[in-house]
């Protein structure tokens, strides 16, 4: 992986992008901006070089299937998909499986104290550990008519949104990650769409745009465990991401620098929301319940954080994304 990260940085070494490596938008940010005008690349040392593989095949050969042979299969898959846990030792409802194509089972990953990786959705070499100096306060003060316009459409979208979760910041966090998630995606792939037709490279930004996507997913992620979507919450975010990925995708073709201010000031957003979470979290209106297991792993959180941690590493990351994003309204 670091080798990979290392040519790819090699070829295009005139990039920020390339150079920033592919934490990009975490904690490597800050580090890699700093260091490229020393022109020295600045790869994120991998945090898992203890990890074992077992098994065949990695993660990118397997496929996700409905299982319906015997019992014994589904019952092994269970337990490769859940870390060793099977849906009968646990508390585990989703039993999706996890198999490759060729039925070979899925590779397996230890840790250090032997125990075995629980998470398929990323790998402990995706893990890090947030850069939680970053400037929270930063701000892009709106001049021409366009950042303008974006920084007023995305205070416009505030409004509706305080009145609807008040201080509900759990709930209010977990639903706006889902939105938080799509940005990123939809640009990636744009870009990717446009480097296969202009047959140029992308400078970095599909990767970077792609890994901003999978970061606000592995968010969502976090806090659902955090806050359980009720049935008509679900059903909003459906309604949200038909109405938003559609939009957002028009408008990146119209304009990616006004849809990528936008996204900053989304982000400026999001910073604020995390720091009145952290607000009634310190008041005591909000339990701050032991970190989920998955951010633990994520973030290399140590085992006893709080939901408080969780909460001020997320921020980091939104304060990376709105830097980033900032950036590459600059830039594209
Ligand atoms: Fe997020
Ligand atoms: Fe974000």
């Amino acid at each position: 992986m670091l080798s990979l990260m290392g040519r790819i940085g090699a070829r295009h070494s005139s990039s920020m992008l390339s150079v920033a490596g592919a934490r990009l938008f975490s904690a490597a940010t800050a580090r890699a901006v700093a260091n490229e005008s020393a022109g020295v690349a600045a790869w994120t040392k991998p945090s898992a070089v203890f990890w074992v593989h077992r098994g065949y095949g990695g993660s990118r050969s397997w496929s996700t299937v409905a299982v319906g042979d015997n019992g014994d299969r589904n019952e092994s898959r269970n337990r490769a998909e859940n870390g060793g846990v099977s849906a009968s030792d646990g508390n585990i409802k989703d039993e999706k499986a996890v198999v490759s194509y060729w039925g070979v089972p899925p590779s397996r990953i230890t840790k250090e104290d032997g125990t075995e990786w629980k998470w398929t959705c990323f790998r402990p070499w995706e893990t890090y550990k947030s850069d939680v100096t970053i400037d929270l306060k930063k701000h892009h003060a709106p001049t021409t008519w366009m950042d303008k316009l974006a920084f007023w459409t995305v205070k416009s979208l505030r409004w509706p949104t305080d009145i609807f979760f008040q201080t509900r910041y759990g709930c209010r966090a977990m639903m706006l990650e889902t939105v938080a998630a799509v940005p990123g995606m939809v640009g990636g792939a744009l870009l990717h769409c446009k480097s296969l037709r202009r047959f140029e490279h992308s400078g970095g930004w599909v990767k970077a745009l792609l890994e901003e996507a999978e970061n606000e997913r592995m968010h969502l992620m976090t806090f659902m465990e955090v806050a359980k979507p009720k049935w008509y919450e679900r059903a909003l975010v459906m309604a949200v991401q038909g109405v938003f990925f559609n939009a957002y995708f028009l408008g990146y073709l119209i304009s990616p620098k006004f849809a990528h201010r936008m996204v900053g000031y989304l982000e400026e957003e999001a910073i604020h929301s995390y720091t009145e979470f952290l607000k009634e979290l310190d008041k005591g209106n909000i339990e701050n319940v032991p970190a989920p297991a998955i951010a633990i792993d994520y973030w290399q959180l140590p085992a006893d954080a709080t939901l408080r941690d969780v909460v001020v590493v997320v921020r980091a990351d939104e304060a990376h994304h709105r830097d980033v994003n900032h950036f590459a309204s600059v830039r594209l």
